[in-house]
């Protein structure tokens, strides 16, 4: 067998997965204060994500997009379920080995970056610790990633306070890749930024998508976001995906309500055109803590009796496009809404 390449298997394992992933949060006991019913952020979340692939995750805030993505990183406990890095439980994966190959972009890089430490310093740690490089070999990959992410040479001696927003992230993204990470979990790493800004961070993280193989697990509350960068999305709705499918396939024909509802809100001149609006109506929320139904059905044009009383689950049809709704086979729009 000398010589012999190894066999590409013919399914290759995801190279990051989350099964059945639950997170609850209890309240801490009082004194005199009834104990409050915890608080289910994640309610059984399950994804993959392929090598080289984009799995966006979307749903308006609150939802527990960032509890997930702090379970994925160990940065949270889960209440149950579990983690895979190439098909390994990462509870069993040394901290140190799953920074090498797992790294997190934050929302606001400006309090992810500590104010005190220049660029340099602050990519001088993973590129050490992680990527084990000695000093001249960092200071030669410092300009490398500063070049990756389209920031001159010489902002490698400035501190965050003295960048842009938009530059900020570009340094989050650097300090990321430092580490020799090829999955990347993004949590809303545009929302703060000003549109045309989001646009060229956006067009960066493509760029180095492909130039690098990365894989990303990019989350965002904004289905438009998602749209040009992401392989597969799933759509979470308070705790838990309610759809999910390739990109393409989710844009074109949604069959769950709720991306019907996020859809319409996109404010492109086409797509406000071909898609109908659903008004959702303000402030009703589905119980986070309850297991009476469907959370969506508060909001839901197709509500029926069943939607209150029955959770639906997510459909194993058609494969690569399950959904979480009693009317997934016939949910149509144009029929249904009001
Ligand atoms: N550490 C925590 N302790 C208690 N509740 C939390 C904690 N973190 C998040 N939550 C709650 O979990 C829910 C989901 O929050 P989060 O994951 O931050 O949502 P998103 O990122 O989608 O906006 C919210 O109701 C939030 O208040
Ligand atoms: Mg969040």
């Amino acid at each position: 067998m000398i010589g012999q390449p190894a066999l590409e298997p013919a399914t290759a394992a995801p190279v990051l997965e989350a099964r059945d992933l639950v997170k609850h949060f209890t309240a801490r006991r009082r004194l005199l204060v009834p104990a409050l019913a915890p608080l289910r952020a994640v309610q059984g979340v399950s994804f993959q994500v392929q090598r080289g692939q984009a799995l966006g995750i979307v749903g308006e805030s609150g939802c527990g997009k960032s509890t997930l993505a702090k379970l994925v990183m160990g940065l949270h406990e889960p209440s149950s379920g579990t983690v895979l890095l190439d098909g390994r439980d990462v509870s069993e994966i040394p901290r140190t080995e799953f920074a090498r190959r797992v790294q997190f972009v934050f929302q606001d890089p400006y309090s992810s970056l500590n104010p005190r430490k220049t660029v340099r310093q602050a990519l001088d740690a993973p590129l050490r610790h992680l990527a084990g490089l000695d000093a001249p070999a960092r200071r030669a990959r410092t300009a490398e990633l500063l070049d990756l992410v389209g920031l001159r040479a010489e902002f490698a001696d400035r501190y965050p306070h003295e960048f842009s927003g938009g530059q900020r992230q570009r340094v989050g993204i650097a300090r990321a890749l430092a580490s020799t990470a090829d999955v990347l979990l993004l949590d809303e790493p545009v929302s703060a930024l000003d549109v045309s800004v989001q646009a060229q961070v956006l067009n960066l993280l493509r760029q180095l998508q492909q130039e690098l193989s990365l894989t990303y697990v990019f989350i965002a509350h904004d289905l438009a976001v998602v749209e040009n960068l992401c392989d597969e999305v799933s759509v979470m709705y308070l705790g838990r995906i309610v759809e999910q499918a390739p990109a393409e396939v989710l844009f074109g024909s949604p069959r769950h309500p709720y991306p019907h509802t996020l859809l319409s809100a996109i404010p492109t001149g086409d797509r406000s055109q071909r898609r109908l609006r659903v008004a959702a109506p303000a402030g009703v929320d589905g119980p986070a803590g309850s297991d009476g139904g469907c959370a969506f059905a508060p909001r839901c044009y197709r509500v029926e009796e069943r939607c209150n009383t029955h959770v639906p689950p997510l459909s194993a049809e058609p494969a690569g496009h399950p959904v979480a709704c009693h009317f997934a086979d016939d949910t149509d729009p144009e029929e249904h809404a009001g």
